[in-house]
């Protein structure tokens, strides 16, 4: 079983893509709906709840964690790679590699929650494998409530996205990373208002092909795994709103169960 998480919904984007890449494979996925967001908490606060997260689903079988949250992949990988005995995947790393591969004129943007965008850790890890790349971030506090109340094509979401964007179309960025798991739903707006020219990373995909990768060369990991059952949802908090965007993401019914951490 793939054991992944996020504050929220956001998460559900990574399991689009495990689902997609390596369909065969049980997930088990935990939205702490009832402590999002994590965006806008501080460091301490996002690793004891990454922790209590990593722990509920190791209980639930999971033998290989993802860090469905680039929040908590900011604050938490090296703590939660030092508590569990498990392979640990974060979101940013392969966000990273694909951005640079991507970037022609290395003039790269960064969206992401508050907390993310002053941890500095992607100018940290595009540097270390760019030097010379320009990086400009911004934070976009207001995109998650936004997402997660499923205001997908309003135009206030529209207003807001652009409010945010301004900054970066000045620098004449050529590739925006989408910083946090939640912005993918927003992918339509946030190109429309960034413009067709700059690609958009998701680091989605990037992260389900490492995992299938590690299980092609792990064979003793991948011969422990739950396969062919159905997905399991857990939430700390159940709402109508999460159950009808998530469906909608994932395109099918799901059941979400709820429980307390
Ligand atoms: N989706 C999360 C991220 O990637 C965090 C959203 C939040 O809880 O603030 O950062």
């Amino acid at each position: 079983m793939i054991g992944v998480f996020d504050s929220g919904i956001g998460g559900l984007t990574v399991v689009r893509a495990l689902m997609q890449e390596i369909p065969s494979y049980t997930i088990a996925y935990f939205g702490d709906t009832a402590r999002t967001p994590y965006g806008s908490k501080s460091r301490q606060t996002v690793i004891q709840y990454a922790l209590e997260d990593s722990e509920f689903l190791m209980k639930q079988g999971a033998k290989i964690i993802v860090i469905a949250c680039n929040t908590a992949s900011s604050a938490a990988t090296e703590i939660l790679m030092e508590n569990f005995p498990l392979p640990i995947f974060e979101v940013i790393s392969p966000a990273v590699e694909l951005a640079v591969q991507s970037s022609k004129r290395l003039r790269i943007g960064v969206i992401g929650t508050r907390a993310t965008i002053a941890s500095g850790i992607y100018e940290k890890k595009i540097r270390e494998i760019a030097p010379r790349a320009k990086v400009y971030s911004v934070p976009c506090p207001l995109l998650v409530p936004l997402v997660e109340e499923g205001w997908l094509n309003k135009s206030e979401t529209r207003m807001i996205v652009k409010k945010y964007l301004h900054p970066l179309k000045e620098k004449q960025i050529d590739t925006l990373i989408l910083g946090c798991t939640h912005y993918p739903i927003l992918k339509d707006i946030i190109q429309h208002k960034i413009g067709k020219r700059v690609t958009l990373i998701d680091s989605s995909l990037a992260v389900a092909n490492k995992i299938k990768n590690f299980l092609r060369t792990h064979p003793a990991i991948n011969t422990t795994m739950i396969k062919d059952s159905a997905a399991k949802f857990f939430v700390s908090d159940v709402t109508p709103q999460f159950e009808k965007t998530a469906q909608a993401l994932l395109k099918k019914q799901i059941r979400l169960e709820s429980i307390r951490l």
